[in-house]
């Protein structure tokens, strides 16, 4: 059974790159946008029969990449493609993984509905945001999947880079995934949230206000970083505000070297220069493109592909 390699827009050189590593054919999708905002795709490739491999990475511009990887979808699966397997690098809409409030929809289930209603069969990502969910086979409301792990990857490259005498940490309970299956143990920060009022952590403040007004004001630890090379490393850096506390408390304890590290970096508004400023190294994965992606996923999609 022959396998097609179908690159969405967004991740056209990391298709490439699986489909050399597997000696597979690929094709780079014929996709734009309408003047109006609408998508248009075409697919030139014979699919009948093959297995077909959507890459397509879903940031940036969340809503226009689901689009264009729903309608390759459809289209493929119109032209008989056997399987459809969808590599989502990362996965849009992952946070919005449960309601927050009521009345709020359920993002990511709406997501894997529209996938499995084109007839997506299984979907390929990494450190998924989604329940911080462990690497390896999950269920997406009815879609199969496989969380992939890239903190071993980036490590190997800081190792190599800036220092093989590292400790590592996350800045907060959602890197744990990420730091337990990078490190196999769990050093990872607290965040303290304070009440803007008393200045009294949320847990003893009297003060009667919701409990979303409580500010993040500060990260904890109880490691000793002085003179230590140190690696934060989480799943996600967006706006960059989780990272910048973590960085500069490592920095008021004495750290040596201080290297930011994530699977994702979409580096909202000015975080990537600020993170650059203040760090010895910043690296993400090319999950999601940016002048920082010195590490590729592509080895980890490449093994599972196999
Ligand atoms: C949280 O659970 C995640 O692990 C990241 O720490 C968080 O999403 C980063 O967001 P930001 O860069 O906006 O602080």
């Amino acid at each position: 059974m022959s396998i097609l390699i179908l690159n969405g827009s967004n991740s056209q050189s990391l298709g490439e790159r699986i489909a050399i590593s597997l000696g597979l054919k690929f094709e780079n999708v014929k996709a734009r946008i309408f003047p109006d905002g609408e998508t248009y795709v075409r697919i030139e490739s014979q699919v009948k029969g093959r297995d077909v491999v959507i890459v397509q990475t879903m940031f940036p511009n969340q809503n226009d990449s689901l689009m264009e990887f729903l309608l390759i979808a459809d289209a493929v699966k119109g032209m008989e493609a056997q399987k459809i397997i969808g590599v989502i690098p990362y996965l849009a809409y992952s946070r919005q993984d449960r309601k927050f409030q009521p009345g709020e929809a359920l993002s990511i289930r709406t997501v894997a509905k529209l996938m499995k209603s084109v007839g997506v069969d299984k979907l390929i990502i990494v450190d998924t945001h989604y329940q911080h969910v462990k690497p390896g086979e999950f269920d997406l409301f009815g879609l199969p999947c496989i969380n992939l792990s890239a903190g071993r990857l980036l490590l190997e490259h800081i190792n190599e880079k800036v220092s093989d005498d590292l400790m590592t940490i996350g800045p907060d309970l959602g890197s744990s995934q990420i730091i337990k299956y990078a490190t196999g143990e769990e050093k990872i920060m607290r965040k303290i949230k304070k009440c803007p009022i008393c200045g009294l952590p949320a847990e003893k403040c009297k003060c009667k206000i919701k409990k979303k007004k409580y500010e993040i004001t500060e990260v904890e630890s109880e490691l000793d970083f002085n003179d230590r090379n140190v690696v934060i490393l989480d799943d996600i850096i967006a706006s960059g505000k989780t990272m910048t506390q973590a960085v500069k408390k490592v920095k008021s304890e004495g750290a040596k070297k201080v290297v930011a590290a994530a699977t994702h970096g979409l580096f909202m508004k000015d975080s990537l220069i600020k993170l650059k400023e203040l760090t010895d190294y910043l690296v993400v994965t090319d999950a999601i493109y940016t002048p920082v992606s010195n590490v590729s996923v592509a080895p980890l999609i490449v093994e599972v592909l196999k």
